[in-house]
């Protein structure tokens, strides 16, 4: 894949960009990644429109990027691509003996970011799309550079030292995870990794709301009224449309996206339709940052 053939195009006000001119099923050349590792860091959220990609094609670009995390254990005690563990199915689609073929399902997935409930959440995440609804299924992006960017100075000044727990115990669902038990006393006792509540980037400096779901958080140090009604101010703000884009599927889209200075969230689609998307994890190597770092 040639540089030249590469323009990159905003798409959306708050993040995004469409990558022209690259066919992902070829090795893309070092030029031509430098120039989409670029676009990435600048617009937080790509998307490579009519691309044919196998697995191993996906994997590959998906490896430019660095090594890969695995994909979870399904509920059938494997990965859903047992020859390929690092592909995760995201899919509805269930086969004629009633086994599901990936996971999520047809409901809304709330706004959060991948595993930062872990000491080391990953930094990225590629998801391809084979067969989507005709309506339904968009997925929605949240610039974290762009909220924090927006509090009022006095809320930046209050959250700058002060780090967050993330919950271990639900999924982005809702549902409890295996292995967990809801016997805690209150939100302050929850297991999970604490993180910076102000995320710096480590190439740029640049600083964003690092909150990576509602459910369960807790604000360290905090009485938990005190923290319940200051995740509630945070969330009621960085949930504004001005600060966010929704991708509608095509088949044959790529989208790769931040999952650090990033929410993600799905809506629901027909259960009756059917959507299949292929899904990689680019895992972090470096630590979570915060102003004090
Ligand atoms: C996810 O939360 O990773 C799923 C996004 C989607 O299905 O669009």
């Amino acid at each position: 894949m040639n540089a030249t053939t590469i323009r990159i195009e905003p798409i959306g006000a708050a993040l995004g960009a469409d990558v022209h001119g690259v066919d992902l099923s070829v090795p893309v050349s070092d030029d031509a990644f430098a120039i989409i590792a670029g676009a990435w860091r600048d617009h937080l959220v790509l998307r490579f429109r009519g691309q044919q990609l196998s697995d191993e094609n996906l994997l590959a670009f998906s490896r430019r990027f660095g090594p890969l995390d695995k994909a979870p254990i399904n509920p059938y005690g494997t990965t859903w691509v047992p020859e390929n563990p690092e592909i995760n199915v995201i899919s509805n689609i269930t086969t004629p003996e009633g086994q599901r073929t990936g996971g999520l399902g047809d409901g809304e997935a709330e706004w959060h970011a991948d595993m930062t409930y872990t000491d080391a959440p990953p930094k990225g995440c590629m998801l391809y799309a084979l067969e989507v609804p005709l309506s339904g299924g968009d997925t929605g992006f949240d610039n974290m550079f762009a909220a924090y960017e927006a509090l009022p100075a006095a809320t930046r000044e209050r959250i700058a030292t002060l780090s967050c727990k993330h919950d271990a115990s639900r999924n982005s669902v809702g549902q409890l995870r295996k292995g967990f038990e809801e016997n805690y006393k209150d939100v302050s006792e929850v297991p999970g990794a604490v993180h910076p509540l102000v995320r710096v980037h480590p190439e740029t400096g640049g600083k964003a709301l690092y909150l990576g779901r509602r459910r369960n958080a807790y604000v360290m140090g905090l009485a938990v009224e005190e923290s319940e009604a200051l995740l509630d101010e945070l969330w009621a703000h960085i949930t504004k449309p001005e600060f966010n884009w929704h991708q509608q599927w095509q088949v044959g889209d790529l989208i790769l996206w931040d999952n650090r200075f990033l929410l993600h969230r799905r809506d629901a689609f027909d259960p009756k339709a059917r959507r299949h998307m292929r899904r990689t994890q680019i895992g972090e190597t470096e630590p979570v940052l915060g102003i004090q770092s």
